[in-house]
């Protein structure tokens, strides 16, 4: 499979420098997750980058592995987890196909399904490592809802991106309701969705699964 191994793999210190860009939208996204953890579940983190994400949830769940593609990324991560004192979260170099097996009660993807270039597989793939029950929660940059214009000029601006290497080489412009029914065709229920920030819009999906899959 063709990852952006080299693109990610650079930027990491820089994405690790980055602010969080919209403050409200990241705890209310953090708030929404959390109502959806316990103290008895293992959670699976994939493509999840420099480790904010699952440093922050660590003290809400049992254990939590922390999957990327990039080392550099998840070096960042370790780091960032041994500052704050966190034990019970561990990190794991994995393409989000090859994430391990688990199980995992609970497998988190924020700001990563528009970037794979194999959507349906991947969903299948983590389908495949939940039980029946098991909850698959995403945010997902929603590109597809902007306006035709908008739409047109960030289309433009991403291809001229990837082709001086300033951007993954999968950037998928998902509308809500097509990421949500390629959710449910993996075999979930959507139980919560939100959009944080609206704008943009980072759609929020919390999917039961319901069925296993092939
Ligand atoms: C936009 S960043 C998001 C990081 C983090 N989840 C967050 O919300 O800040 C995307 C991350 O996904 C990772 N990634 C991209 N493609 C991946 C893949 N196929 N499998 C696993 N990780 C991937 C990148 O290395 C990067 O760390």
């Amino acid at each position: 499979m063709s990852v952006d191994l080299g693109f990610w793999n650079g930027i990491a210190e820089r994405y690790a420098a980055l602010p969080v860009r919209d403050e409200d939208a990241y705890a209310r996204t953090l708030d929404r997750v959390a109502h959806y953890l316990t103290p008895e579940q293992d959670v699976l983190e994939l493509g999840a980058g420099t480790g904010t994400t699952a440093v922050k949830l660590a003290g809400q769940v049992k254990s939590i592995t922390a999957t990327d593609l990039a080392p550099a990324m998840l070096a960042i991560a370790d780091q960032r987890a041994a500052e704050a004192a966190v034990d019970n979260l561990t990190t794991q170099v994995a393409v989000a196909q090859d994430a391990p097996e688990g199980p995992f009660d609970v497998i988190l993807a924020m700001n990563l399904l528009h970037l794979l270039p194999d959507l349906t597989a991947d969903l299948a793939a983590i389908a495949a490592r939940l039980p029946d029950g098991g909850l698959f929660i995403s945010k997902t940059p929603s590109l597809g809802e902007a306006r035709v214009i908008k739409r047109m000029i960030m289309t433009a601006m991403v291809s001229v991106m990837q082709w001086v290497g300033k951007a993954p080489k999968t950037v998928s412009f998902l509308t809500t309701a097509t990421l949500e029914q390629m959710i449910q065709d993996a075999g979930f229920e959507v139980v919560e969705v939100g959009d944080y920030p609206v704008s943009t819009p980072g759609r929020f999906v919390v999917a039961r699964k319901i069925s296993s899959v092939d």
